[in-house]
């Protein structure tokens, strides 16, 4: 019956963060300790100043469909969001709440590629975007930087992909899985290429914002010229430890956010309105009440830095954002361990789930094939489990 499915779904890659996260709760139903460290969530509960709003939300009887574009008190708190940590003014129409930010990316893929259509991606890109963007038929253009280039796509790179048939350019910063953030100065170079072409649609993934290590969050549509053809992407999951609540949101011009409340309007509606109103009070509250979640992952991350320069073959750049590492372990290609033969990173990646129990994520997934995800989203003590485990799975 596989053969009745569309061409769509068929054509479609499983989430590979996904997968593997499935992959080591088998191993661990199998009665294995394995240690997760392959997921991008914050291991902290959500915050209770946040959890009390949404518990007075259902006692005050918040329970009817919520307006398709969210709810006007959400707007507001995100308008002085955005003008707060932003400096971005935007009015109602401009504002779409999804129901997370994938919904509000898929919108905007759906609302703006036509078949053909091109969407350059620098990679490492999130494992979704080139998925998304093949569901509404466009085309991922990926851009590869390295390692040495802390994985940021400069001008000239970003000049030579650019074709007549590019509709779009999307990335993340901080990045998810790099951990690189772009500079004010870096992005405005890249803004200086788009300005020649000025029917290119920027989407500013911006999740990671408040998780930075370096300071100074810039957005594209800071700048003037870019404004009009920018998509700010905003969530709550990752900042404010609110993955299951399913809460995102867009800046947009306001052609683009119609279109989006278009075709949110027929496919969901509008976002859960009990998470929408413990996400007024989040986004309400200065960014202080937080911080104690950044300043915990700031010591995990040098923590896993300090242990994975201690093994070899691991070469990585210091992120400046978001939770994960991202390695190249591409010195261990072609090397046979315990029996595995290591031929690219999905191989070196189900080597460390199996002889070292830790999970973690393919650089494929995230369209650099030379390295792997690691997430610092864990405890301490599972940190130094998981590194000493592979440590000594790759030193035998
Ligand atoms: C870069 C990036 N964008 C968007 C999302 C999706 O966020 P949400 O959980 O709000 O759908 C994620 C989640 O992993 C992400 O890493």
């Amino acid at each position: 019956m596989q053969e009745k499915l569309s061409n769509r779904i068929n054509n479609l890659a499983t989430s590979q963060t996904l997968a593997m996260a499935a992959k080591a709760r088998e191993l661990r139903a199998e009665g294995k300790d394995v240690i997760g460290l392959s997921l991008g969530e914050p291991d902290f509960n959500t915050p209770d100043f946040i959890k009390d709003a949404a518990i007075q939300a259902i006692n005050d009887d918040y329970n009817s469909y919520t307006p398709v574009d969210g709810y006007v008190e959400l707007k507001d708190a995100i308008i002085t969001k955005f003008k707060r940590d932003n400096n971005l003014t935007y009015t109602y129409p401009q504002i779409v709440v999804s129901t997370g930010a994938k919904q509000s990316l898929a919108n905007v893929a759906l609302a703006m590629l036509n078949p053909g259509d091109e969407v350059i991606l620098p990679c490492p890109y999130w494992v979704s975007y080139a998925e998304i963007v093949k569901l509404a038929e466009g085309i991922p253009v990926e851009v590869s930087t390295t390692l040495e280039s802390n994985f940021k796509m400069t001008p000239e790179q970003l000049e030579a992909a650019i074709t007549p048939k590019t509709k779009m350019l999307w990335y993340s910063s901080p990045c998810n899985p790099s951990g690189m953030v772009y500079t004010k100065e870096e992005l405005r170079a890249l803004a200086d290429v788009l300005a020649k072409h000025p029917d290119i649609i920027i989407v500013s993934d911006e999740i990671y914002e408040h998780i930075n290590y370096i300071g100074g969050h810039a957005s594209m549509a800071e700048f003037e010229d870019m404004y009009d053809r920018t998509v700010t992407v905003n969530g709550v999951a990752k900042a404010f430890a609110m993955t299951g609540w399913r809460i995102g949101y867009i800046g947009a011009p306001a052609w683009i956010a119609r279109a989006c409340n278009k075709l949110q309007g027929q496919v969901t509606s509008g976002a859960n309105c009990i998470a929408q109103r413990a996400v007024i009070t989040a986004l309400e509250a200065p960014v202080s009440k937080i911080s104690y979640m950044v300043d915990t992952f700031k010591t995990r991350r040098k923590l896993i830095i300090d242990l994975l320069n201690e093994i070899e073959g691991f070469e990585t750049t210091e992120p400046e954002g978001a939770f994960y590492v991202f390695p190249n372990i591409s010195s261990y290609f072609g090397k046979t361990i315990k029996g595995h033969t290591i031929n690219n990173a999905t191989d070196f990646s189900m080597f460390l789930l199996e002889e070292a129990l830790v999970a973690t994520v393919t650089g494929d997934a995230f369209g650099n094939p030379e390295c792997i995800r690691i997430s610092y989203a864990a405890s301490e003590a599972q940190i130094e489990e998981a590194l000493k485990r592979i440590k000594s799975a790759l030193s035998e």
